[in-house]
């Protein structure tokens, strides 16, 4: 079901849907996100990125003949005939306060913050809900072994939408569980970035105030047009000697 979204296009065949109990008309080639604006809604809520990354669209629908309830982001989802709607705005989950340079990089940490954890029943649920096909369960084993290097890996692709939290009988909060793990590695276990520690050290030294004081001073039509003229930095293994033609604000190490 997942898919592109897509523009309406004329002559597309129009399908029903339900949205909320009410039936409407739409392209079949529309995402779920845009077959409801299309319809009339306006999304306040649970609309952000439209490219499948925020993870605020999560939906609800079932399929027409079908009994099992199925889960979507809205912007990736296109429509299908007899589809039944219901967004879901946010998903309520206990979410915890915690100081990261309180806390170990360890399963102590992680139970003493998030103590739900230890209820999982390894039901699987929660994998088989997520939109971004994320093993899910895997990532909470990861965490029971004190694995947080494992889970912040596996749960690198979260869009934060909480279906898990929301399919889960065991009613945990995976995926605030799995943010508190990728913190926690990037905050005590990843090895150090020292090449943005130098960067970081340049923009304090203020290395480069005049390139922003420049950028600051152009209007909304001169930054577009220096936006579309920029210059594209190779991946570095295609050519590790490349260097801009533009220097005049180039900052070498
Ligand atoms: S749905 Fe809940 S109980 Fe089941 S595996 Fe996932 S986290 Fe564990
Ligand atoms: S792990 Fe949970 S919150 Fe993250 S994308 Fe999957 S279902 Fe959504
Ligand atoms: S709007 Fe951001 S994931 Fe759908």
């Amino acid at each position: 079901m997942a898919g592109k979204k897509q523009a309406t296009g004329n002559g597309a065949k129009m399908i029903p849907i339900y949205i909320m109990g009410k039936k409407y008309e739409v392209p079949e080639t529309l995402t779920i996100l845009t077959a409801m604006e299309y319809a009339g809604y306006r999304h306040i809520r649970g609309c952000g990125c439209r490219g499948g990354i925020c993870g605020a669209c999560a939906t609800v629908y079932r399929l027409s003949g079908e009994y099992g309830l199925k889960f979507g982001l809205a912007c990736q989802t296109v429509v299908a005939p007899d589809m039944y709607l219901a967004q879901i705005p946010f998903v309520p989950a206990n979410k915890a306060i915690y100081d990261i340079e309180k806390l170990t990089p360890d399963i102590n940490s992680i139970g003493r913050v998030y103590p739900d954890l230890y209820r999982c029943l390894a039901c699987n649920t929660c994998s088989k809900a997520c939109p971004m096909g994320i093993s899910v369960m895997d990532y909470v084993q990861a965490l029971l072994k004190g694995d947080i290097a494992g889970c912040a890996r596996l749960s690198h692709s979260c869009t934060m939408c909480g279906i898990c939290a929301l399919r889960c009988p065991a009613e945990l909060q995976q995926f605030h569980m799995a943010m508190l793990a990728r913190r926690l590695y990037g905050r005590y276990l990843q090895p150090r970035a020292r090449h943005l520690e130098k960067r970081v050290k340049q923009i304090k030294e203020g290395k480069f105030d005049p390139m922003m004081d420049e950028i600051m001073s152009l209007n909304n039509h001169e930054l577009k047009q220096r936006y579309a003229r920029r210059e594209w930095e190779p991946e570095s293994y295609e050519n590790p000697d490349w260097r801009p033609e533009e220097t005049k604000y180039l900052v070498l190490d």
